[in-house]
């Protein structure tokens, strides 16, 4: 019983990111009601893993990214990323967090007016950091993401799916330790979607955790990763290589 209970706090301790008996409810202001959003979910995640993260709309893939991140703190239990325990986080420990994460949405959130360069420079820029160094980051950035010769591009002249790439690329550009894709192949066609897949891989196996949410069926059943599959709230099925079964 000793061994078990040591070798489960290493295994903890090893974890990137652990939920333990987390729920979060959500208080409905208009009326007043409780939401349940997650219960008791339990989970650990690897450095360096690549987890996929299935279920309906409403299932609460979200939340879980939003409780890595600190966006959201769970009602009961305990998130722990990187060893720290979010719920008790000061502010500028929050903002440390969110460096170590780079985010992709479904909706890309590019700046309209802000050229590809600039969107990605966007993201160093609070760091103070000097312009060459800038520079010599975003062209790096945009060297992984195969979109070097559209610097000076607008987001309204690239297509879907290079507006994703460059996306990619700022949330790359602070060397995330995790990356958190939340349905970013939602807006794609199925050729644009296996290219940001491929992206998504490739930076994972470049040292980054990797947390896709996804809907579609034939990115989570090609991509032979962990699975993890929600239902209301709860884990339904957490495989190894797992398959889209709801
Ligand atoms: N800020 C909020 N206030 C109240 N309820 C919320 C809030 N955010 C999420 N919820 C509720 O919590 C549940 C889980 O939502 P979540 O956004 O995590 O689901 P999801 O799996 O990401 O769904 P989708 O596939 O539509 O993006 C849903 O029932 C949702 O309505
Ligand atoms: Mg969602």
């Amino acid at each position: 019983m000793l061994f078990y209970s040591i070798s489960t706090t290493i295994k903890s301790i090893k974890a990137m990111i652990y939920f333990n008996n987390v729920s979060k409810d959500y208080n409905l202001e208009l009326t007043r009601e409780i939401k349940r959003a997650l219960e008791n979910i339990n989970l650990e995640i690897k450095k360096n893993e690549f987890v996929v993260l299935c279920g309906k709309t409403g299932s609460g893939k979200t939340t879980i990214m939003k409780l890595i991140s600190g966006e959201e703190k769970p009602s009961f239990g305990e998130v722990k990323v990187g060893g720290l325990s979010v719920k008790n986080l000061k502010q500028n420990q929050i903002r440390n967090l969110r460096q170590k994460i780079g985010f992709v949405f479904q909706d890309f959130k590019l700046l309209p007016y802000k050229t590809v360069f600039e969107n990605i420079a966007f993201a160093l820029e609070a760091n103070n950091f000097k312009d060459d160094f800038i520079q010599k980051q975003v062209l790096n950035t945009l060297k992984v993401v195969n979109l070097e010769d559209k610097l000076d591009a607008l987001p309204s002249e690239l297509s879907g799916g290079e507006k994703q790439r460059v996306a990619i690329a700022r949330a790359l550009i602070r060397n995330p330790e995790i990356i958190l894709a939340d349905e970013p192949t939602g807006n794609l066609d199925p050729y644009n979607t296996r290219d940001i897949i491929k992206l998504l891989l490739k930076i994972n196996l470049n040292n980054s955790t990797v947390i896709l949410s996804t809907h579609n069926k034939d990115v989570v059943n090609s991509i032979q990763k962990r699975v993890i599959t929600l239902e209301q709230g709860k884990i339904l099925r957490d495989e190894k290589q797992g398959r889209y079964v709801i």
